[in-house]
């Protein structure tokens, strides 16, 4: 049996860690995601490759499971395979190739595709039922277990593809947005590390209570306009929003100077918005150009790796390509 499964990555429009002190948020799944091709054997190993990070590994399964045991310290992107793995029994072995055709720990949400795709070509092959909820919940879980904290942003987006607000109570609701958004992404190539940085935003909100929960709240004035914003077309409030959100994200402490540097270049060369995307403290930007898109493109492209990104409306799916 061959099963191919495909998860998209994600960028967050608005709301990253405000998100996670039940604070609305935006976010868009894109084009680039992770690939899994999972075929059976005929013996009782599972070998697991990732050619992305150099990674090729067999173990044995004993009584239809894997024996894993979480290494808290490294939290690798080969852990949340193993998590996944670890959620079904299997009759007989198999080789689960893993291909990540986005970038690794910069904000892009590349663990919850890997976990998601995974997710979704294993629970085929073990015969168990799963359906959209049941993978975005379980792959929250995963998240969880390995980060320590986790929004349900990653996983849903990974799951459900589109353009998603995710309201206070984590639920989520598809934003009708028929234009292409026009959005660059731009990476610096410095991984942040989005558990220490939660952890970090965390601490600052008990030591000045009200003035971050201040700043979460302008956050969430921010999501919530932002959706009306998308929802009429209103490029000018869109990027205005996203640059307001990107001065708060700089006061709670997970901008650096290359995120700078990205967003002042983009908003130079005629971006209407920028704001670094996800954890910040490293990892990618992303600015709003409907105009000039192809000037700040290729301005952005001198200095850093970056790339136009499409939506993808499709979140997670799977196809049996042999019996
Ligand atoms: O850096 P990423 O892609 O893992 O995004 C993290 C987003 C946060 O809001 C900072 C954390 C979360 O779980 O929502």
């Amino acid at each position: 049996m061959k099963i191919e499964a495909f998860a998209p990555g994600k960028v967050i429009l608005f709301g990253e860690h405000s998100v996670v002190h039940k604070r609305p948020a935006i976010a868009v799944a894109i084009n680039k995601g992770v690939d899994v091709l999972l075929t059976t054997r005929d013996d009782n190993i599972i070998k697991v490759e990732v050619p992305s990070i150099n990674y090729s590994q067999e173990s044995e399964l004993i009584n239809k499971r894997l024996d894993f045991e979480l290494d808290s310290q490294n939290k690798m992107i080969t852990d949340y395979i193993y998590e996944v793995i670890n959620l079904f029994e299997f009759e007989q072995g198999f080789n689960l190739n893993v291909d990540i055709r986005m970038y690794l720990g910069a904000g892009l949400g590349s663990s919850a595709a890997v976990t998601v795709s995974c997710m979704k070509a294993l629970s085929i092959l073990a015969g168990v039922e799963m359906n959209k909820k049941t993978i975005a919940k379980q792959a929250r879980n995963i998240e969880i277990k390995i980060q320590g904290a986790a929004s349900p942003i990653d996983t849903s987006m990974s799951t459900y593809g589109g353009i998603i607000y995710i309201d206070e109570n984590f639920e989520l609701e598809r934003i009708k947005f028929d234009m292409d958004l026009q959005l660059i992404v731009s990476n610096c190539q410095i991984s942040g590390n989005t558990g220490k940085l939660v952890e970090s935003v965390r601490q600052k909100y008990v030591k000045y209570p009200e003035i971050v929960e201040n700043i979460f709240n302008a956050m969430q004035e921010i999501a919530k306009n932002a959706k009306d914003a998308l929802e009429n077309g209103n490029s000018e409030l869109i990027g205005d929003l996203m640059n307001l959100n990107q001065g708060l994200l700089d006061s709670i402490g997970v901008n650096t100077v290359e995120l700078s540097d990205m967003v002042y270049l983009s908003r130079k060369y005629g971006a209407k918005g920028s704001k670094l995307t996800g954890s910040g403290g490293g990892g990618c930007i992303i600015a709003f150009c409907p105009e000039n898109i192809d000037t700040i493109y290729e301005e952005l492209s001198k200095k850093y790796a970056t790339f136009k990104c499409e939506q993808s409306d499709e979140g997670v799916y799977a196809k049996i390509i042999e019996n």
